[in-house]
């Protein structure tokens, strides 16, 4: 299962910059979100570990930056994380994927809920605003954005006339994965962000989705408990190793 979902999240929130080496594919998209910008294991290694993580770091020098590694249990990863750890990577961004059975979706609230299947500039602007974005990497974030290929929709909810809540999600292969899921500060705990959730997983039910997916950070106690709320249960972690200083 990790496998298949670690997938599907790749395809939704696709690198601006990708390159395939030995089964491992490094992502690089101007430092937004580790998840565009991190090296992910594939498959099993045949190449010696040292000569691919001495390619992955100069392939992320040349845009001056540094590799970040994703670990999700998959392949080589015990081998792969004690040598990091001798090269001075730091374990990073503990997060876990949650899942969530769309035959047990209970009773969607009917709210002001819209999505859209293209990038407006609206909700560019909104998911920006919402989600503190610096402005330097905003040409990735719509990069990455504008490149999704599986059936997607930029959801938002509306209260009182006003955009409250947006998210992006993205369907494939019978799941809905949820992305970028926040709620404006002004509009926090008033159960907006339990209605965005719930009604784009009624969206993903209508377009062939049995099985919903999110990441969240480990520490993101509001997420966490919004997503436990709902009856989304944590399948497995996953962690990054980065050199931080
Ligand atoms: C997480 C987030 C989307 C929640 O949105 P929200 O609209 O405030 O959530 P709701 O009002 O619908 O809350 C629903 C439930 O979530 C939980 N919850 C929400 N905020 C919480 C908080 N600050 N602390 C603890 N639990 C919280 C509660 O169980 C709450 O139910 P309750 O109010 O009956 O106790 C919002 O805090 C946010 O935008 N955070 C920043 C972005 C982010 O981290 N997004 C998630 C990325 S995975």
């Amino acid at each position: 299962m990790n496998e298949l979902l670690e997938e599907l999240a790749l395809n939704a929130w696709p690198g601006v910059r990708q390159v395939h080496f030995d089964h491992w594919v490094l992502r690089l998209s101007g430092n937004h979100t580790r998840r565009a910008n991190s090296v992910n294991f594939l498959g099993p290694s045949t190449l010696p570990l040292d000569f691919k993580i001495d390619f992955c770091e100069e392939a992320y020098s040349r845009f001056n930056t540094s590799p970040v590694f994703k670990f999700a249990g998959l392949y080589d990863s015990s081998t792969i994380d004690s040598n990091l750890a001798n090269r001075g990577y730091q374990i990073e961004g503990n997060a876990m994927v949650m899942t969530h059975d769309l035959d047990q979706l209970r009773a969607v609230p009917s709210v002001d809920y819209r999505v859209e299947s293209d990038l407006s500039a609206a909700w560019f602007d909104l998911a920006a605003a919402m989600l503190e974005i610096d402005p330097g990497r905003l040409p990735y974030f719509e990069k990455i954005l504008s490149n999704i290929v599986p059936d997607h929709g930029f959801a938002s909810v509306w209260h009182d006339g006003k955009p409250a809540a947006i998210g992006l999600a993205v369907v494939e292969r019978g799941w809905i994965g949820l992305f970028d899921i926040v709620t404006s500060t002004q509009f926090r705990r008033m159960g907006l962000g339990n209605q965005l959730v719930l009604n784009m997983m009624k969206w993903g039910k209508e377009r062939g989705a049995t099985a919903a997916y999110l990441q969240v950070v480990e520490t993101n106690t509001p997420a966490v408990s919004l997503y436990s709320k709902i009856g989304y249960t944590p399948l497995y972690r996953y962690w990054y190793r980065a050199k931080t200083g």
